[in-house]
């Protein structure tokens, strides 16, 4: 598997395979891989010639330094969960910031037609900007013909076909359904960071939007709010920052119930780690 930190030799290998008629697939990641960012490279290589893994703990997407510090890295690990897919196929890059960023770490303003304004942009600010500008500058430098990103971070993927659309960046945008640990848990990089007593409560959430699910055709938005509202108090070792059902193009939340398809999307704290899920309702 080659693997190149320097943009430069990155983007002269990909332009030789380009030049010789090869797709180019893109995996953008921050590291500590799981079956969930496997998935994502799998789907870029039934598409694609080779596939290129980003992997960067992107510093400006972070509104929490403590987050971003402990945001776990082992590169070793992560080089030996790629040789388990098609490794020959799989071009690694693991950028310094400096490589990204210069000497510059800043992100630029973006605005996605108000997607960035709700949930995940209401309670993480600048976070979407973070996002945008690392996205946009790993497209410039990978050019990839379609680029993966997964629906657990559903609010991320809409963002950046907006991205795409506003830019006109010449990039597919591949949406890729949730992987989950077999007790229903989303798999994520932060669910290493959980105690024990953490991780056995935390297949609750996906227990929770399942039930939600269940619950939309009959009863209202609201009714189903304050009932996840509910659930979440008599489980003391949770703590819900947001439960929101949204149509899924404007990300705006349900006002009536109407022919538009819906998501629901959670926020929680378990401890002081934060983790996101989502469930498609009809
Ligand atoms: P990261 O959290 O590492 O996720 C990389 C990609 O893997 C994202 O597209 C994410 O949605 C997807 N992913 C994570 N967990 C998944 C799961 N359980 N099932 C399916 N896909 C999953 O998202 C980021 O990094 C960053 O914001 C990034 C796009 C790399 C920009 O810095």
């Amino acid at each position: 598997m080659k693997n190149f930190q320097n943009k430069n030799e990155l983007s002269k290998y990909i332009g030789n395979l380009k030049a010789n008629g090869s797709s180019i697939g893109f995996v953008p990641t921050m590291g500590a891989l799981h079956k969930g960012h496997l998935s994502l490279v799998d789907k870029g290589l039934s598409e694609n010639n080779f596939v290129v893994v980003s992997i960067f703990v992107n510093p400006t997407q972070f509104d929490n330094q403590d987050d971003l510090d402990k945001y776990p890295r082992d590169l070793s690990a992560d080089i030996s969960l790629l040789q388990t897919a098609s490794k020959d196929k799989i071009i690694l890059y693991t950028p310094t910031v400096e490589d990204i960023y210069g000497n510059h770490i800043v992100s630029q303003s973006f605005t996605f037609d108000g997607l960035e304004h709700e949930m995940e942009g209401a309670f993480r600010s600048g976070h979407f900007d973070g996002v945008g500008t690392v996205v946009k500058r790993l497209f410039e430098i990978v050019t990839p013909d379609a680029a993966y990103f997964g629906e657990k971070d559903f609010q991320q993927l809409q963002i950046i076909k907006k991205l795409v659309e506003l830019h006109q960046l010449p990039v597919r945008i591949v949406g890729c359904p949730i992987n989950r640990a077999d007790d229903g848990l989303a798999m994520s990089s932060r669910n290493e960071r959980l105690t024990p007593e953490h991780r056995s409560v935390a297949p609750f959430i996906y227990e929770t939007l399942n039930t939600a699910k269940s619950k939309f055709g009959t009863k209202s938005a609201k009714n189903i709010s304050e009932w996840v509202t509910q659930q979440f108090k008599n489980e003391p070792l949770l703590e819900l920052e947001y439960f929101i059902i949204a149509d899924v193009s404007t990300l705006k939340p349900i006002k009536r119930k109407s022919k538009k398809t819906y998501r629901a999307f959670i926020a929680v704290y378990a401890g002081d780690i934060r983790l996101i899920d989502n469930i498609a309702l009809n």
